[in-house]
């Protein structure tokens, strides 16, 4: 099994996406810059959504037009329906994520459409990539638990990831949107569809709302997965789910991960100066669990005295 582990950055998106703050295109840019600056090769940019569901996300095709050309930088968006994938198309995107939900309520409240509609939509936007090359992947979010319908059966996951990639998905993303997974809940789920595909299909994406975020991830590696979303110090949340707090702080996944030996291209203390960049930018206290232990290591490797 390979050692090596994608993080996909999801702060421009998913971070900025709940902030009270909006963000400029230049303030969104310069996170962007301070993101590569740590060594972030996959970031997901932004979203092509109605801005008046979600303003903070409006501009994103500019924001596209000005993104450093840096080598191997895996820039990806995410886009809710045809119009979004026209737009996002048009800005030349090479990668569009899309989503759909578990639940009929969740489809409902996040895009104004049934989860059959959704279902179809996401095919056919889908098609439409392959036809113009473009890269697709699907979330399946509130894959664990919907704050609108409770607990998700994991047989409606897996046949919802099974649509998705005979759709023509290179990936899907299981998303536990409000952060309510527990590793029990990520085995039984993803034995499942790591039965019916391969691990290499399959991506996670958690929230550390209950502060199990890292052990959701081990689970995911026990079952193959080696690809996670992750939002830097820990920004974000999601406006349409109720009682969703910040994702899994990039910070502490690129940590767990080089500490187990598995690597991922990014050096952990590097991400410091990343938080502390985004924090300004979005004036929000920022930092996951191994914020300060990180900045204290940092600080020693400087050479400044700590007191
Ligand atoms: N990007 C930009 N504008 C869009 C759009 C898109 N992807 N899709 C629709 N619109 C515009 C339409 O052109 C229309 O504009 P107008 O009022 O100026 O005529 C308006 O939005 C309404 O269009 P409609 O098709 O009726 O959409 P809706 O009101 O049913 O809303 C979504 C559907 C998907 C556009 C909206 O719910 C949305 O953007 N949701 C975002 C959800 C999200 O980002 N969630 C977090 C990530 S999972
Ligand atoms: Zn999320």
């Amino acid at each position: 099994m390979s050692d090596f582990v994608i993080v996909n950055e999801v702060g421009p998106r998913d971070g900025l996406q709940s902030q009270g703050k909006t963000l400029s295109i230049q303030e969104r840019l310069t996170m962007i810059d301070a993101l590569l600056a740590g060594g972030i090769r996959s970031i997901e940019v932004g979203s092509f959504v109605s801005p008046k569901a979600v303003p903070q996300m409006a501009g994103t095709s500019e924001l596209f037009s000005l993104l450093p050309m840096a080598g191997a930088v895996a820039y990806s968006a995410l886009v809710p329906n045809l119009r979004g994938y026209e737009l996002a198309r048009e800005a030349g995107v090479q990668s569009v994520a899309v989503v759909l939900s578990a639940t009929e309520t969740m489809n409902q409240r996040n895009i104004n459409m049934s989860l059959e509609q959704t279902a179809t939509v996401c095919a056919e936007l889908m098609q439409r990539a392959r036809e113009d090359g473009i890269e697709a992947r699907a979330y399946v979010a509130v894959a664990f638990e919907c704050p609108f319908e409770g607990l998700t059966p994991p047989a409606v996951v897996e046949s919802l990831a099974m649509r998705m990639l005979e759709a023509g998905a290179r990936k899907v993303i299981v998303a536990d949107t409000i952060g309510a997974a527990n590793p029990h809940a990520v085995r039984q789920v993803l034995e499942r569809l790591a039965s019916r595909s391969t691990a290499g299909q399959l991506s996670c994406h958690f929230h550390d709302t209950r502060g199990m975020a890292l052990a959701n991830v081990l689970a995911a590696l026990d079952c193959g997965v080696r690809e996670f979303d992750s939002s830097i110090g820990g920004l974000g949340g999601c406006p349409f789910s109720p009682g969703a707090t910040g994702n899994l702080a990039t910070e502490d996944l690129v940590l767990m991960l080089d500490a187990m030996g598995l690597r991922t291209g990014i050096e952990p203390l590097a991400l410091v100066n990343t938080v502390r960049r985004v924090q300004a930018l979005t004036n929000t206290p920022l930092g996951g669990h191994s914020f300060r232990w990180l900045e204290r290591q940092s600080g020693k490797r400087q050479g400044v005295n700590h007191v």
